[in-house]
């Protein structure tokens, strides 16, 4: 183990080997450098095509006819959180639980509840119907241990009694360090285990107390990590979130929250870059006086490369840039799924998101090859529009070959791509498009080519993955991105 001026020479040198900071002015020119603001509507590439580019519809609009085929996951949001963070942009509305809770708020909560199982009834009816079978459950939000235990395990019932939810699938719950540790929060989580919960995740953000008070979290440290300690208590696989770069975060702060790390050693870990929206810390970062308080480009890998090094000291392996396992068997399936529009997903609730990629079922369908689609936002517009039966999806975009060209280099590279994926799907120019995007990349050395198994591929060197999402949003098709242009 490293002391801290040891961890930073180390960090350093690292850098250096990488060519940091020389290579930052080369990189910058080609647009690429550290980035605070949401990549296309997410704080990291999660999703392709990126939210913000889909097309909206009109509430009797179809996206029929759909496919789902032999399998799918699900994720069902559940919109609302104890607290309002300052950096966040989901989907969220307040509500502090049952007994914190105004009668009217309590009141909200159950005919969203309602309104998520009058959605789970018409989907189950139509995915029974195609015999598909869900392999992986998520169910995140916001905060969905922030409900009732009695409501968490009719939600858990519903869905199996809707679905055809294969035998062992993995079924990941979100919480919070204040849900976990509020009174009850353990039975919560001993419930949720009874009723078939193999994972739990819950961000903590960061262990120093002033970041978190910034981020208006709720807590402080000591609260953070006995949360830790319970998830630890229920759970073999937890994962925990941190963000890099929040308001008055540092390399120090990041230094402090490896040394937490090192004692409560959660099995799963993902260390986001924070970038924000219209929420008060993208206030804060366009305005010139707080936005010193913000670590600068240089810090921040500095900051990363610190994570990587201390982490691996540790004894985590990385699945990606922002992504750390204590062990393979941690490896959260459920993220590719999310992230990869080959496998389809259905989002339930408000302002969740879905895709079906109908490329299997040529026969049946021309065109689309694909549909990525997306509910409405706002609990309360979602619950009028599942009451009025009018459905909930709210905006869509049609994926056709060039798309998943596309696809498969923006969620692809992350952790490889092979040579052969979609070719003989895509357009010749796009796929010479994207020939000539790769030999940029490589000679900016954040691409390399590779062998993956058998086959040749291509994918993030090490300095890539330190600029990850950046260089990912770099591959949205060049569609997409005119979508992305402000109007
Ligand atoms: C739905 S929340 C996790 C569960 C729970 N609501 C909580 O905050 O503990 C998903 C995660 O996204 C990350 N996140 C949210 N907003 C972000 C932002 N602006 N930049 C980077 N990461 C962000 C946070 O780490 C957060 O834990
Ligand atoms: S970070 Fe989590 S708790 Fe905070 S507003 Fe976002 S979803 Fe809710």
């Amino acid at each position: 183990m490293r002391d801290k001026a040891a961890a930073f020479s180390n960090a350093t040198d690292a850098l250096l080997q990488l060519g940091v900071p020389d290579v930052l002015p080369k990189l910058r020119e080609a647009d690429v450098f550290v980035r605070r603001f949401i990549l296309g509507g997410s704080h990291s590439v999660v999703t392709y095509p990126p939210l913000n580019a889909l097309q909206k519809l009109e509430p009797r609009d179809t996206i029929h006819p759909i496919y789902y085929g032999e399998q799918a996951s699900l994720y069902v949001h559940i919109a609302f959180c104890e607290t309002m963070c300052t950096f966040c942009h989901y989907d969220v509305k307040n509500y502090r639980g049952k007994k914190h809770s105004p009668p009217s708020r309590v009141q909200a909560v159950e005919r969203y509840l309602n309104a998520l199982k009058t959605e789970m009834k018409d989907w189950g009816f139509e995915l029974q119907g195609s015999e598909t079978v869900i392999n992986s459950i998520y169910i995140g939000g916001g905060t969905p241990l922030v409900l009732e235990k009695d409501q968490l395990i009719d939600l858990l019932q519903t869905i199996r009694a809707e679905f055809n939810v294969r035998e062992g699938a993995e079924i990941c719950v979100e919480a919070s360090p204040l849900t976990i540790t509020a009174e009850g929060g353990l039975e919560k989580l001993q419930a949720l285990k009874e009723h078939g919960a193999t994972r739990l995740s819950f961000g903590v953000q960061s262990f120093d107390d002033e970041v978190l008070r910034r981020a208006a979290r709720g807590y402080k440290r000591e609260t953070a990590i006995r949360a830790c300690e319970l998830a630890g208590q229920v759970f073999d696989n937890w994962n925990l979130d941190l963000i890099q770069s929040l308001y008055k975060g540092t390399p120090n702060e990041v230094w402090e929250n490896l040394q937490v790390l090192r004692q409560v050693h959660p099995p799963h870990l993902t260390w986001y870059h924070g970038r924000y929206a219209n929420r008060p810390q993208g206030d804060w970062y366009r305005n010139i006086e707080k936005q010193v308080d913000f670590e600068g480009e240089q810090e921040t890998l500095i900051g990363r490369m610190l994570i990587w090094e201390e982490l691996a000291d540790m004894g985590y392996h990385q699945i990606d840039g922002n992504r750390f396992v204590l062990d393979e068997r941690y490896a959260d399936p459920f993220k590719k799924v999310r992230t990869s529009v080959s496998s389809n997903l259905l989002g339930l609730g408000a302002s969740s998101y879905s895709h079906v990629d109908m490329r299997p079922h040529p026969r049946w369908f021309a065109v689309p090859e694909g549909v990525f689609f997306r509910n409405i936002s706002g609990a309360s517009d979602y619950v009028v529009r599942i009451e009025g039966g009018d459905g909930a999806v709210g905006s869509a975009l049609a994926l056709d070959r060039n798309e998943y060209l596309a696809a498969s280099y923006v969620v692809g590279l992350r952790t490889g791509r092979l040579d052969s994926e979609n070719h003989e799907w895509a357009h010749p120019e796009m796929v010479a498009h994207y020939a000539e995007l790769e030999r940029r990349f490589v000679e900016l050395g954040l691409l390399e080519r590779c062998q993956i198994g058998s086959e040749a591929g291509i994918r993030l060197t090490r300095l890539g993955q330190l600029l990850e999402d950046e260089v990912l949003s770099m591959f949205y098709s060049p569609g997409v991105q005119e979508l992305l242009q402000p109007a």
